[in-house]
């Protein structure tokens, strides 16, 4: 049975989203809202695998919801909700807790990065976090999955899992109805934003990122245009001015990054955009820069606002989508347990 074409994508409740979770993956998803069913998600049970303060895990929930429609997520034409309320997530990622090989997640890289030198010390949960994840993406038999490029690993780990829970129940998925044998989709990644790999402001070989302990690395898009200007006018740069051609970028890691930034805030293409700005000298390039990024932001920002005044208004959309969330994945899961042999399903 061919599976229809549906969207799935999350994002952590830890902190407030960035200009890199906006260019890299939240334009896309507002892209595809407009021709494809999508279900987007606020992944509060990832979150706790590193421990999260229950007050403030509840605001950055509302924060991140919040974030979404500021950019242009309509809770009522996508479906918009946070993963706890759902239980399929985590009933399926037990399942695949015990399809997935421990050698397929001890090649993940960014298990590695997030347990540091002290791996011991690292919760169960964050070592099996990509089940989880996977588990996200196929209680809904989601096909496509728009995010920014740290993400490709574990989406191609999402397919693995698929293909080999395919093979493992084979017949009896075929008896279950499913001719041809296949009953998740392989989701594919969608790695197309504007800029799926937004660097650090203050050191352009690091990932723009929540968990840098400097604020002045990141614009989060609750920033105000005051506090945009500043963090650009701080940016990192090199002595040389702007070159005019793409390859001029090669080796300038800073220079790149904000030049990528620019162009995508204004909707160009890098070689366009340097057409505008190149020959300049960083301080008047950081003015334009500025410019673009308030005229992008600011009005994402004070809506965030606005919204995060009325946390009930917030809840009722979540807990809305939850519902709405749960008719897609439980009849999944139903199969799911039929499949495997569970009595009582
Ligand atoms: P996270 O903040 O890790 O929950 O990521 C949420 C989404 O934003 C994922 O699709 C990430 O790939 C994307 N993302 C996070 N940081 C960046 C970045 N610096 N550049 C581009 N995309 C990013
Ligand atoms: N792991 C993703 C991140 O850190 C967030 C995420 C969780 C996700 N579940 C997902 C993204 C399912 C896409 C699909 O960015």
């Amino acid at each position: 049975m061919a599976h229809n074409e549906r969207v799935f994508s999350g994002m952590q409740p830890t902190g407030s989203l960035h200009l890199g979770n906006y260019l890299g993956a939240m334009l896309q998803w507002i892209e595809w809202q407009k021709t494809r069913e999508c279900i987007y998600c606020v992944v509060d049970l990832h979150a706790i695998t590193v421990w999260q303060d229950p007050k403030e895990l509840r605001t950055a929930t509302r924060l991140v919801a919040a974030s979404y429609i500021a950019s242009g997520l309509d809770p009522k034409k996508s479906i918009l909700f946070n993963q706890s309320q759902v239980t399929a997530h985590a009933e399926l990622a037990w399942i695949f807790n015990c399809v997935a090989r421990l050698g397929w997640l001890n090649r993940m890289t960014q298990f590695k990065e997030k347990a540091g030198k002290d791996r011991e010390k690292a919760s169960v949960g964050l070592y099996a976090y990509p089940n989880l994840m996977a588990a996200d993406i196929l209680a809904y038999h989601a096909t496509h999955v728009p995010v920014g490029e740290d993400q490709k690993q574990h989406i191609e780990l999402a397919r693995d899992i698929a293909q080999k829970f395919n093979s493992d129940f084979k017949d009896s998925i075929v008896a279950h109805g499913h001719d041809d044998g296949v009953f998740f989709p392989l989701p594919e990644p969608v790695i197309t934003g504007p800029a799926t790999r937004v660097m650090s402001l203050r050191d352009g070989t690091k990932k723009m990122s929540k968990s840098d302990p400097s604020d002045l690395s990141r614009i989060n898009l609750t920033d105000d245009a005051e506090t945009i200007a500043r963090k650009i006018r701080k940016a990192k740069t090199d002595p040389d001015a702007l070159p005019s051609e793409p390859a001029g970028l090669k080796e300038r890691p800073e220079a790149q990054n904000l030049v990528g930034i620019y162009a995508a805030l204004t909707g160009k293409a890098v070689e366009d955009a340097l057409g505008d700005v190149g020959g300049l000298a960083f301080s008047e390039f950081k003015a334009r820069l500025a410019d673009a990024a308030v005229a992008a932001l600011e009005p994402v920002g004070a809506e965030i606002r606005r919204m995060m005044a009325e946390p009930d208004e917030i809840d009722r959309i979540l807990i809305d989508g939850g519902t709405r969330a749960r008719a897609v994945a439980d009849p999944v899961m139903k199969q799911v347990r039929e499949i495997i042999g569970f009595i009582g399903a």
